[in-house]
């Protein structure tokens, strides 16, 4: 329970890449690991495997993409997928350099400090006017209430629902008061999209879920909209901006790739930078298994029958850790990715099938994006200091000591 990491590779070398384990608090787990089983998985429809019966949905609200199943899934997915592709990706680009490039500005110079806090402010400031459409005072309150709220909220996601109230001061009392302020302010910013004659062209989440409509023609509520939005937040702030925690503790220990890294910048080329982000996300999967529960009668993957009802854990830290896939696996070799694409069975940090990260697109835009930035303006000294360690930080695997950096201005 305190190494989930090593005890996993640990369970594969002695039992191979499938095993069942009993959990304190989550029960039994089939865990998977082969590449050509983790496929199977994730081709399954939703009537063969969906998610887990206790999932994020219980802090989220029952409105929340993590909640849904099924059909319901399935419209939802269509009905915010287009807020993550294509024009809408390139427009949130300059949001995202503007944020990079003002909280850079307060990083001291030549002195060893965390980049994991400002790699939070910067995702949370970019997911808040992106995704929320915030500005002003709600921008503020949000910035206050949120991470307090989601780092309670993650806590809280780990342990049963009490049956009785406990009082405002209890844990969930405390959760439930911000729950109400935030919804006080969604309803602020609805009410403020509405009255906003240019909302047809914004570009933010908010604007787009104000507008869309049920396949019944109804539009989505305050409660939907207000689930949705702090689902994309909770799922998209911690998560990449410990990836970018990462990408700073494994650059700084590689001076050779950061030197080829900024040259290749400078040449108006980003194509060794998207090589790296592939390997950091194979290297350091900040989510290292991704859960399912079999819905059908019976699922067979590779010789096992599986009964209805099993929880089956993709092991993602396994996958990206398997040799026969990644020669001499552990070493941090971004040239692995210079020739090829990641292959989706082999590589998947942000799972896959029908319940694939929705905002993988995104962050993969906005982490390449922040890394340009801090690459064209900084030197990240090289660093000879021992790797940073594993350490579970709400929902995200982060570096243990932060990612602490040390930068000086081009
Ligand atoms: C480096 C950053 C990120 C990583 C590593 C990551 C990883 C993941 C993973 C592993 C899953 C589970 C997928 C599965 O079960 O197959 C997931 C789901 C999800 N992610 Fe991300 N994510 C990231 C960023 C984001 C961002 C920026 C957003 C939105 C703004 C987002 C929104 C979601 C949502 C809504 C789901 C649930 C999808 C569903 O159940 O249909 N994620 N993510």
């Amino acid at each position: 329970m305190t190494n989930r990491r090593m005890a996993l590779q640990m369970l594969r070398r002695v039992y191979g890449s499938a095993f069942t384990i009993d959990l304190p608090i989550f029960g039994q787990l089939v865990v998977i690991s082969d590449p050509n089983d983790i496929r199977r998985l994730f081709r399954c429809g939703a009537d063969i495997v969906d998610t887990t019966d206790a999932n994020l949905g219980r802090v989220m609200g029952p409105n929340s993409t993590f909640a849904m199943m099924g059909d319901q899934h399935r419209a939802r997915r269509k009905l915010l997928t287009p807020s993550f592709n294509g024009r809408r990706l390139a427009a949130y680009e300059s949001i995202i350099e503007r944020e990079a490039l003002d909280e850079f500005a307060s990083w001291p110079q030549d002195q060893t400090f965390a980049a994991l806090p400002s790699m939070m402010r910067i995702t949370l400031n970019i997911i808040l006017r992106a995704v929320f459409g915030a500005e002003g005072q709600e921008l503020e309150r949000l910035r206050e209430i949120l991470p307090r709220g989601i780092g309670l909220g993650s806590k809280l996601a780990l342990i049963p629902v009490p049956q009785w109230d406990w009082g405002r001061w209890s844990p969930w009392g405390r959760f439930l008061q911000y729950r109400r302020e935030y919804d006080a302010i969604v309803d602020r910013l609805i009410e403020k999209a509405w009255a906003d004659p240019g909302l047809a062209d914004r570009d933010d989440v908010l604007a787009l879920m104000v507008q869309s409509r049920h396949e019944d023609g109804s539009p989505m509520t305050r409660d939907e909209i207000a689930d949705e939005l702090i689902t994309m937040l909770a799922a998209g702030h911690e998560t990449t901006a410990t990836t970018l925690a990462w990408a700073t503790e494994r650059l700084q220990r590689h001076p050779q790739l950061l030197d080829r890294l900024v040259a290749d910048l400078d040449a108006d080329s980003e194509e060794l930078l998207n090589a790296a982000i592939f390997e950091i996300l194979r290297t350091r999967p900040v989510i290292d298994t991704t859960f399912r529960q079999v819905k059908a009668p019976m699922l067979q993957i590779g010789p096992w029958t599986l009964p209805e009802g099993t929880t089956i854990a993709a092991s993602i830290g396994l996958l990206h850790a398997d040799e026969s896939l990644y020669h001499d696996a552990t070493r941090f070799d971004p040239d692995r990715f210079m020739t090829r694409r990641p292959d989706p069975a082999e590589w998947i940090p942000y799972g896959g099938g029908l319940r694939r990260c929705i905002g993988a697109a995104f962050a993969t835009m906005e982490m390449r994006v922040v890394l340009r930035t801090l690459l064209r303006e900084y030197v990240i000294q090289a660093s000879s200091v021992r790797d940073e360690g594993w350490q579970t930080r709400g929902v995200a695997l982060a570096p243990s000591g932060g990612a602490l950096v040390s930068v000086r201005r081009r």
